[in-house]
């Protein structure tokens, strides 16, 4: 497989994806989505691979959210549509029977923090940021994120973060149960082999039934991704959400009317 955004490779069994586009700190446009979605179809039908493993291109960021510019000028339905191709490859991480971890070497900020947050697992290095700033742009999480950070820090930590836009260093994302290990960046892949060698000695098809048994925890949320789509949508329709992706894209502060 050869993707025009993401660079693979398969070692030993783990099947590492990197998004690959750093000169937009791996920002993912519809296009890196849904070839993350391909890459994680392919791996999942390819015996030789054990578990995947998902990380960003260059030492600054995993993903710094969906893709800003692709955002303007679209309508409420075209936002909605747009949440609701993301929320699928992310659900396909999260209900993926071989384990998937997210080695976040840098920001994880929006879809990306919305990215680690479907996969299995999370390790992070030790200059790792994570948050959800949409409401920056006048707009709120797409990719699952409203329910997902729930599930993850508990829901007054998560309203917070969602309303501030606020980042966690890599200390506080563990010390609130948000990542699994924090390490060194040169540590990162290396933590995440060790992981997974442990795993890769247990039984595959109990590791599926943790998989499937953790998610099903959680399966009443299921009507919160639908609110969090029509939500998302709805901002596009508002002229904040239009002053807050051109003051990012115009490099300037938004100045919202709330209209
Ligand atoms: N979408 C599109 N482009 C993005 C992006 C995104 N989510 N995040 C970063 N980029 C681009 C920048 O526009 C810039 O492109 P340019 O060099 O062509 O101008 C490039 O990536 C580097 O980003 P820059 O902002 O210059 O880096 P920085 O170190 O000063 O700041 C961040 C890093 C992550 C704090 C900042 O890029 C940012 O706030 N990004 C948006 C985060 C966000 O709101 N995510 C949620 C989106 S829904």
């Amino acid at each position: 497989m050869t993707f025009e955004n993401l660079l693979t490779s398969n070692d030993n069994g783990i099947f590492t994806i990197t998004i690959n586009r750093p000169d937009k700190l791996n920002a993912l446009n519809k296009k890196t989505v849904s070839e993350i979605g391909e890459a994680v179809k392919g791996a999942k039908s390819d015996n030789s691979v054990k578990a995947i493993v998902i990380t960003g291109s260059g030492p600054k960021s995993f993903v710094a959210g969906a893709d800003i510019a692709e955002f303007v000028g679209l309508s409420t339905e075209q936002g909605k549509a747009l949440a609701q191709a993301g929320q699928d490859v992310f659900r396909s991480i999260e209900t993926c029977p071989k384990p998937i971890i997210a080695a976040v070497n840098g920001f994880a900020l929006g879809g990306g923090c919305e990215l680690a947050m479907a996969c299995h697992l999370r390790i992070a290095s030790d200059n790792a940021k994570f948050g959800q700033p949409e409401v920056n742009l006048g707009l709120i999480a797409g990719y699952g994120g409203t329910q997902r950070l729930i599930q993850y820090i508990g829901k007054s930590k998560a309203a917070e973060l969602h309303m501030t836009g606020d980042m966690l260093n890599a200390e506080q994302a563990l010390n609130l149960g948000l990542v699994n290990y924090v390490v060194s960046p040169d540590q990162l892949i290396a933590k995440c082999t060790e992981i997974i060698e442990k795993i890769k000695s247990k039984s595959p098809k109990a590791i599926t039934g943790v998989i499937n048994s953790v998610n099903a925890y959680y399966e009443n949320g299921v009507d919160g991704f639908k609110a969090e789509i029509d939500e998302f949508g709805k901002c596009f329709a508002t002229e904040d959400f239009k002053e807050g992706t051109s003051a990012f894209l115009e490099k300037r502060k938004p100045a919202f009317t709330g209209k």
